[in-house]
């Protein structure tokens, strides 16, 4: 059965639609839960121009894609759109490309549309010599994991994405305790042994993460230099 929306390249003159499909799609995004609509206008086309000032025949124009609502051409319902990943890569391959972003609007969520996008995507970079897609994806936000890891990703963690569970977690140890002292609800010895292990792990886990990273070197090399002058 034939996919009931169309598919296609991003041209220029869908830079409107695009915006406005942007909006919507992220209006319910953890990001930017405290954000208006006025102000996603803003951030899509700051994206977007960003996207659409690069040469036309860049590989990232060429690869990235659109959806349209069949019953009204001028409508986005979804895109998937590249940008360069050379600065967030540590580990070879060096030359990929990453997902910036992918989003799907409200009403056609959970019929594919994702899925048939970044299809799409793969296909055609693979196509242009690429191997390597990379998408970033906050631990906290869960429709986007579970999306990338039912598409079938290779999940690497990185500092980012596992930073907000620390700060949730250091909360939480202070929510607990001041419960008890403000209301006697009882923070159990064991559950805070428990809680304060999984924390400190945690701290272990993102100083190795923080490691990892490709600015963490020249992050080092530049405090090394200030304090050496
Ligand atoms: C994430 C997003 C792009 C998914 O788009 P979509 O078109 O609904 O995704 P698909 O229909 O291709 O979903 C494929 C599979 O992913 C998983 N999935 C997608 N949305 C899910 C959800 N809300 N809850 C649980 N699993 C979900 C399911 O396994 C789904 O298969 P199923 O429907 O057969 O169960 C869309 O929800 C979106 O635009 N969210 C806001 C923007 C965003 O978070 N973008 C990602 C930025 S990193």
């Amino acid at each position: 059965m034939p996919a009931p929306w169309e598919i296609r390249s991003v041209r220029w003159r869908d830079l409107p639609a695009l915006r406005q499909a942007f909006a919507e799609a992220f209006a319910d995004y953890t990001d930017y839960i405290y954000s208006t609509p006025e102000q996603l206008l803003r951030v899509g086309g700051a994206l977007l121009r960003k996207f659409f000032a690069r040469v036309k025949d860049d590989l990232c124009r060429r690869a990235s894609c659109l959806a349209i609502d069949p019953e009204n051409p001028g409508r986005v319902i979804g895109a998937a759109s590249l940008a360069p990943a050379n600065g967030a890569v540590r580990r070879l391959p060096e030359n990929a490309t990453q997902l910036q972003p992918v989003f799907v609007v409200p009403g056609w969520r959970r019929r594919g549309v994702a899925t048939a996008l970044v299809s799409e995507v793969l296909g055609r970079l693979w196509n242009a010599g690429q191997e390597v897609l990379i998408s970033g994806c906050s631990d906290y936000n869960v429709v986007s994991k579970r999306w990338h890891l039912a598409f079938g990703v290779t999940e690497e963690r990185r500092y980012y994405a596992r930073r907000p569970l620390f700060y949730w977690a250091r909360n939480e140890l202070w929510r607990r305790a001041y419960l008890q002292k403000t209301r006697g609800i009882p923070f159990e010895p064991l559950d805070r042994a428990k809680l304060e292990r999984w924390f400190m792990a945690l701290a272990d886990e993102l100083d190795t993460l923080e490691r990892e990273e490709p600015w963490f070197d020249q992050r080092q090399a530049s405090s090394e230099s200030q304090r050496v002058s």
